[in-house]
């Protein structure tokens, strides 16, 4: 008899949750799973349905779009191998994005939140700039694990300040801001970046929960990129204050 693998998955219009039995093959991932069920959308109890509707593109763990809650825990379809998962896996969508239908879910405020810290680095004009300025090993080293960032949301779905009503612009983006800021060109633009985190929704909403670092599948160290940038955006709150409000008169250094 061929072994099956027991998939129940939530889906949308209209919300409900289905079972599917499904041949076991060897190496399978959610995402092959989920192709199985695509090709022949029959439920464990024979009924005929719609086949689901997920995000996936670069099935390596690289681009972040299959993000989905596999039994429970925010991870990436494509890197949750069968073999390795309790059955019956349950499927289900993030919940702190808007749904799209079935397990597809829109991170447009991701991408917002990036646009609003400008976690780019402006270069003037599109001829060759020659190579980019030297970095220091130990600033190489930091950028390095932020720069794996992949937008892909875990960090924001096990946040307790993210919701619906919520303006916390989430780890993420704060953690970009400390990777375009700690590059030697990006540095330029650091004021805007920290005066970005600065207002309702910015970095103090943080409440400190480290449920992030925890989920984030590339160990990027969230809590103290959260850190870094408190102590930058005080100290740029400080050099606003105190290059605004002449009538104070006395100098305040700040590093
Ligand atoms: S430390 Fe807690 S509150 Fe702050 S971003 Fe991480 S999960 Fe959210
Ligand atoms: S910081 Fe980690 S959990 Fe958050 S979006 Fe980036 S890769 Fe995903
Ligand atoms: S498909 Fe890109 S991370 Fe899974």
């Amino acid at each position: 008899m061929t072994e099956k693998v027991v998939v129940r998955i939530e889906r949308s219009h209209p919300h409900r949750w289905e079972e599917f039995h499904v041949e076991r093959r060897p190496n399978a991932n959610v995402i092959s799973v989920l192709m199985q069920i695509q090709r022949n959308p029959l439920t464990a109890d024979g009924q005929r349905t719609s086949p689901p509707s997920w995000d996936a593109a670069c099935l390596e763990e690289v681009c972040g779009s299959c993000t989905m809650n596999v039994n429970g825990r925010v991870r990436q379809a494509c890197s949750a191998l069968i073999d390795h998962l309790e059955q019956p896996i349950t499927l289900s969508p993030m919940k702190k994005f808007p749904l799209v239908r079935d397990l597809a879910v829109d991170r447009q405020k991701m991408f917002d939140a990036l646009k609003r810290v400008r976690a780019w680095i402006p270069i003037d004009g599109t001829y060759d700039l020659g190579p980019g300025p030297r970095q220091a090993p130990e600033d190489q080293e930091i950028n390095y694990v932020l720069s794996t960032c992949m937008t892909c949301g875990c960090c924001l779905e096990v946040c307790p300040q993210v919701g619906e009503s919520a303006a916390f612009i989430g780890a993420a983006a704060i953690s970009q801001t400390r990777l375009f800021n700690n590059h030697p060109t990006g540095r330029m633009n650091a004021s805007e970046r920290l005066r970005a985190l600065m207002p309702e929704g910015g970095v103090a909403d943080c409440g400190k929960a480290a449920n992030c670092v925890q989920a984030c599948p590339k160990n990027i160290p969230l809590t103290s990129s959260i850190a870094e940038m408190a102590r930058q955006t005080t100290r740029q709150a400080l050099r606003d204050w105190f290059f605004h409000d002449e009538s104070k008169g006395s100098v305040i250094t700040v590093a």
